[in-house]
């Protein structure tokens, strides 16, 4: 048998809570409610599985601040409850919670939130799930190369990877409901020699037996790096 492919770092651009939710005649918050649902199921999976060590989720981009700001306000309030809602969840499935992004123009108490969940949260093993919150990926890199700069270190492609906002490495497979296919400005430099796996499934509609079918797929798949 050839050899299959190990998953250890999964992202997903969770795409199509708007449409999920125009199609039912209802207001595009009620797509972003069942969308956190999705995300404890997928985080719930991911925890149990044992070759996965990373979930990283396009949860809020640099450039969704465009959006109405009543739907900007609803995804801040959604977040923070999610966090203090699923605090047991992150425990039981022995998950860290982490970020890449720049917190900075967050509330206070968001990001009061956002840390307590990473305090308690930092000795768990099983999983670290990281949500991408306000970010872009070339605001990420930029704010990188300015932080080799002040090292005074040479830019390098290892400078510059150790001084990304995450430590969490290449991924192996990215993932994009909705039926969109593009990246969004998602994680440009760690996404360079990973899988893409694109489905019309509207991410509110999403569930583990479909992801178990995508990772399937991309273990089969020929990694080549550039060799033959
Ligand atoms: C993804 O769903 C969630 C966020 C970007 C926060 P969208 O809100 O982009 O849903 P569509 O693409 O409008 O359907
Ligand atoms: C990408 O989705 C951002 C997140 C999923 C958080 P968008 O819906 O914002 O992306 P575009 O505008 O369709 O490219
Ligand atoms: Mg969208």
């Amino acid at each position: 048998m050839d050899k299959i492919n190990i998953l250890r770092h999964l992202a997903i651009i969770m795409d199509g809570n708007g449409r999920w939710a125009k199609i039912r005649g209802k207001v595009r918050t009620e797509g972003h409610k069942v969308g956190a649902e999705t995300v404890r199921d997928i985080t719930t999976y991911c925890a149990k599985q044992e070759t996965i060590e990373t979930l990283t989720l396009y949860a809020f981009s640099t450039e969704n601040w465009k959006r109405p700001k009543m739907e900007v306000n609803f995804l801040m309030r959604l977040l923070d409850n999610y966090l203090r809602n699923e605090l047991s969840t992150y425990m039981e499935l022995d998950t860290r919670f982490e970020t890449i992004g720049d917190l900075s123009p967050f509330s206070n108490s968001l990001k009061q939130t956002i840390s307590e969940t990473k305090e308690l949260t930092k000795n768990n093993k099983s999983l670290v799930q990281v949500l991408a919150l306000n970010y872009g990926s070339r605001d990420e890199i930029v704010r990188a190369a300015n932080r080799v700069i002040a090292k005074d270190q040479e830019l390098t492609e290892e400078s510059l990877t150790a001084s990304l906002d995450s430590s969490y490495g290449d991924i192996d497979l990215i993932v994009r409901t909705s039926g969109e296919q593009r990246l969004s400005n998602f994680l440009l430099w760690q996404l360079s020699y990973s899988e893409i796996f694109f489905t019309d499934t509207l991410w509110p509609d999403f569930t583990a037996s479909e992801l178990e079918e995508i990772i399937e797929n991309f273990q089969q798949r020929n990694r080549k790096y550039g060799g033959i």
